[in-house]
């Protein structure tokens, strides 16, 4: 990218923090490091890590991610606090690109939290971009809840954190309110009223209450931002940020009558998507544009005649430019090792040789009991492949259900290398099946979310369950698949118990402590 190319527009994504921190899409530091991986390599210019004074958790997965960039800027979040500060730059320093991101909530609403006067809370604006400036060239300023802030008060407060070094100016839309003719308006008219503001970049940030996140992204464009922020799938606090999915293909499938370009390899989309579904534990819905199941899927006659004589009829962008694989043959109970490895490849998924192994038995498991194995049963089984090392292991699994009373679990498990059972009964066989796990396994934690999505069609389909548990303030999601619904649940809440166990084992705090709503 050239300073010159006035219609480059950067993509700064926020997945790890603003999606990270919406209730219950927790994701591991390993997951963590995996999808900052995978943001760099599809060409994203700026990833938010995260918010490192929040947790020990997060300033770990900040710094780590950082010391493993590639090309993109590392960027992590701050109040408007010198700690929060130097504690994101502690975390951030070691990147290729650093980058510090401090905010401050500007609007009345938000003004009255910390208590701060209009000129108390421009001297705190000046003072901490200029801690930040000393700390590193590259400082995001935002002034959050810009979208309801008094315009005079904005214009003042921008102009001051230019002056204090600020070299992006973020317009964040936190709650969702603006619409995309005021969008593309406030970026304009800040651009030509404020003094020292053709110096700098201008970034939108918007959220999605009104499902206006992706439209509003793009008028601020048109109206002379140069920088959006957004999230895979629009994951992110209460409905969501600007998806990266819908402004990037936006971008380029009306590139007519939007001249503006990315660097992102959007045929990196469907496979990140999957990821983020996958670890964060928010399943995409079916008919969400760009990567939703239903996106390229014709079932009508009419559509699938139209599409046959010609894609065109009824495509505006083609499979292939968003990851998804044409139509690739499925697996079957004779293909090998080798055809197992060339399909995840295929699918965007590079495993170790002995991740391979264990999926390898698995596959040959699956195609035993269905006749054609799928590319969404291979990614299922990559998502249920569970850690070796995990304390609670499913062993057997045996349900009694019917008609005339409740249904009645024998669940045999294998807890700390030792083999346990227990029988129990319930109100239906997952019922029943969460009881004997519980026995075998006391704990408090509380189901928040229990969602099963058949893999693919028929009724041999793969389910896959998402199971996500509370305990003491710590979340933990665990997934799994298998034809069969209760061995999939069963597995899927042994997964997310495993991880409560690690995160418990940790440090029995690795809970968020602040929230960047915290604004004192
Ligand atoms: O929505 C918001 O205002 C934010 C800020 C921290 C940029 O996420
Ligand atoms: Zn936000």
């Amino acid at each position: 990218m050239t300073s010159t190319d006035k219609n480059r527009v950067v993509i700064f994504d926020t997945t790890l923090r603003d999606g990270e921190q919406s209730p219950g899409a927790t994701m591991t530091h390993d997951e963590k490091l995996e999808i900052a991986e995978l943001l760099d390599d599809m060409g994203v210019d700026i990833i938010e890590a995260g918010f490192p004074i929040a947790s020990e958790g997060d300033f770990r997965a900040v710094s780590e991610i950082a010391q493993r960039s590639k090309s993109a800027v590392i960027c992590g979040l701050a109040r408007a606090q010198l700690p929060d500060i130097d504690r994101c730059w502690e975390a951030v320093k070691h990147a290729k690109q650093p980058r510090i991101h401090t905010f401050i909530g500007t609007s009345p609403l938000h003004r009255a939290i910390p208590n701060l006067t209009q000129d108390e809370m421009a001297d705190r604006i000046e003072q901490t971009v200029t801690h930040a400036r000393n700390l590193c060239d590259n400082v995001q300023w935002s002034p959050m809840d810009a979208t309801r802030t008094e315009w005079d008060y904005l214009c003042r407060v921008v102009e001051i954190a230019i002056k204090a070094g600020a070299t992006t100016i973020n317009i964040p839309d936190t709650v969702g309110y603006t619409a995309p003719v005021e969008s593309a308006d406030l970026i304009r008219r800040l651009i030509d009223t404020v003094p020292g503001a053709d110096e700098v970049v201008f970034a939108t940030h918007c959220h999605n209450d009104l499902g206006m996140a992706t439209a509003n992204a793009l008028a601020a464009v048109e109206g002379g931002a140069r920088q959006i922020e957004c999230t895979i799938n629009g994951l992110g606090e209460r409905a969501g940020n600007t998806a990266l999915e819908e402004v990037v293909m936006a971008l380029k499938v009306r590139n007519d009558i939007m001249p503006f370009h990315t660097g992102i390899d959007t045929r990196k989309i469907m496979h990140i998507s999957r990821r983020v579904a996958t670890v964060s534990g928010f399943a995409v819905q079916f008919n969400k544009a760009i990567v939703g199941k239903n996106a390229f899927a014709h079932e009508s006659g009419i559509h699938q005649d139209g599409m046959l004589k010609n894609s065109e009829t009824f495509e505006i962008m083609r499979p292939e430019d968003v990851g998804l694989a044409g139509t690739s043959l499925p697996l079957g109970k004779h293909s090998g090792r080798a055809a197992l490895r060339a399909k995840l490849r295929e699918l965007g998924t590079e495993v170790g040789d002995n991740q391979l192994k264990d999926i390898f038995v698995r596959f040959k498991d699956l195609a035993d009991r269905k006749k054609e194995v799928f590319d969404d049963d291979i990614l299922a089984l990559v998502t249920a492949t569970t850690e070796g090392d995990d304390a609670l292991q499913l062993v057997n699994l045996k349900v009694v259900c019917g008609t005339g009373g409740p249904a009645e679990a024998t669940l045999e498990m294998e807890i700390n290398g030792e083999d346990k059972s227990a029988v129990s009964e319930g109100d239906g066989p997952v019922d029943a099946t969460f009881k004997a796990i519980r026995m075998l396994h006391p704990n408090k934690a509380r189901l928040q979310l229990y969602q099963v999505h058949a893999v693919t069609e028929g009724t041999d389909a793969q389910a896959t369950v998402s199971v996500r548990l509370e305990e003491d303030g710590m979340i933990a999601t665990g997934q799994s698949a298998d034809t069969d619904t209760v061995v999939a649940s069963a597995k899927a809440y042994i997964h997310a118990l495993n991880r409560l166990i690690v995160r418990r084992g940790k440090t029995g705090k690795d809970v968020k402590e602040i929230s960047y709503r915290d604004v004192t």
